[in-house]
């Protein structure tokens, strides 16, 4: 076959960075142990798995044989509903003409990396895809750092000192990037948190993007800021994400949208975003944006669906958060999404007895020692060296412990969904319970270490 060398003069160095995600490695490690016959539960993925609403789905079956282009903004059907939708939610007009539809918000989170100029600030820890997202750039991250014992807020103090950083290592932070409620720590800004980060931002005019993508899915009235709701938003340099993946369980059909504020700053970053769109991804699917119309509506029958949705999204998970409080865990009480976020460092002697000193070491262990799969918190940017309870911080998702199957999502979900309001009915969710007793046994087997 010659002497063709396939590692060489193929890829870009930066093509070379990119790594598969760390999701699709604890994948491979569950079904590894699941080839074994071991039972593994899974908390390891972040992807909401309620059943569709029916008037959303028969929406989607309607526009099937819709084969055109859109326009690259989006449906403008869909761009009416997003402004209706969020102004009442933001206490503050929006345009349909301020939104733009996309295929997910991650393309747009990408896109905006790439056009708005200089480096970014970013909380530790943050969703995955961002750092590397910010290197495509060619930016620089520098971390604003949090910590369970104040619910991973954001303080005036640590993100002067970010910002700080980055000035004295030659860095130009322009950008700094919220998500609220946040993956992974599913912890939420109370309005004083909001404040203290819009004022740093308006301080060293820095742009504000507001990943909004969680923001329906909030358990508690008091944590629920955004730096983009009243007259506000049209003041600064802000712009909010969200899309249809996680309160509507439909990732795969890729919508999100961003918002811009009714101003020059607003219409200036619109139109790169437009033209960036039209030269990468034209616009998202004609079906699904029909359907994400309907889902966004402020009728009475998707309020039901989103209440519903939040009423079992906050047991389940407040169920999980009480489990690891009672094992011992330092973890703060989730405020909103489908995510607890506990360290283990109140058992760093026994760990470090066992020869674990990263949270990688840590998910492996739990995978393969006690049946518990989890993200480390590595991933999301932890770092292993620094704070000693940052290497043995793991991310938990609920949103795989509701049904066994995707018949069983249609069998029994709509009905799980409407008693999940009444907490009177006690939640029957098996896998919840099983998840619950392999992380007892899991937190067992570390206090019996000497
Ligand atoms: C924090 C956060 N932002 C954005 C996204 C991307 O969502 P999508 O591209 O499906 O809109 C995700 C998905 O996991 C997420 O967790």
């Amino acid at each position: 076959m010659g002497s063709y060398n396939a590692d060489s003069g193929i890829l870009t160095a930066l093509a070379s960075q990119l790594r598969l995600s760390a999701t699709l490695e604890i994948n491979e490690l569950v079904h590894r142990q699941a080839a074994k016959g071991h039972k593994v539960v899974h908390l390891g993925f972040g992807e909401a798995t309620f059943p569709i609403q029916q008037s959303v789905i028969a929406a989607h079956r309607q526009a099937s044989d819709i084969t055109s282009y859109l326009p690259v903004a989006g449906l403008m059907k869909l761009r009416e509903a997003v402004a209706e939708f969020q102004s009442r939610r933001l206490n503050h007009k929006i345009h349909p003409r301020q939104v733009v539809i996309a295929p997910g918000s991650k393309p747009l989170l990408f896109a905006l990396f790439d056009i708005l100029q200089g480096d970014v600030l970013l909380p530790r820890p943050s969703w995955v895809s961002y750092e590397p997202q910010i290197l495509h750039a060619s930016k620089r991250v520098f971390w604003v750092e949090t910590d369970e014992v104040d619910r991973h807020t954001i303080t005036e103090s640590s993100v002067e000192m970010a910002f700080e950083r980055g000035v004295s290592e030659g860095g130009n932070p322009r950008i700094m990037l919220i998500n609220s409620p946040s993956n992974p720590t599913g912890q939420a800004f109370s309005q004083q948190d909001i404040d203290i980060i819009t004022a740093f931002c308006r301080r060293h005019n820095i742009t504000l993007i507001s990943d909004e993508i969680y923001a329906d899915i909030s358990f508690s009235e008091n944590h629920g800021a955004t730096p983009c709701s009243g007259s506000q938003f049209d003041d600064g340099q802000k712009i909010l994400t969200g899309g249809l993946s996680k309160t509507y369980s439909a990732g795969g059909w890729r919508v999100g949208y961003a918002i811009f504020p009714n101003n020059g700053f607003g219409e200036k970053v619109q139109s790169a975003i437009l033209a960036y769109a039209s030269e990468c991804w034209s616009a998202a699917s004609a079906p699904a944006q029909e359907a994400a119309a309907v889902a966004f509506a402020t009728s009475p029958e998707m309020d039901l669906y989103r209440s519903q949705v939040v009423a079992l999204h906050k047991r389940c998970t407040l169920a999980l958060y009480n489990a690891l409080r009672e094992c011992g865990l330092a973890v703060a009480e989730p405020k909103g999404a489908f995510y607890v976020y506990p360290s283990f460092h109140p058992y760093t002697q026994q760990l470090e007895a066992l020869g674990i000193v990263t949270s990688q070491q840590l998910s492996h262990w739990l995978i393969e020692e006690c049946g518990v799969a989890a993200l480390p918190g590595s991933v999301f940017g932890e770092d292993d060296n620094g704070f000693i309870g940052g290497r043995y911080r793991l991310r938990m998702a609920t949103s795989y412990l509701y049904f066994q199957s995707h018949a069983e999502r249609y069998e029994r979900g709509y009905e799980t969904l409407a008693l999940a309001s009444d907490t009177r009915t006690p939640l029957a969710l098996q896998l919840l319970d099983e998840s619950i007793l392999a992380i007892r046994k899991a937190v067992g087997k570390l206090r019996a270490v000497a």
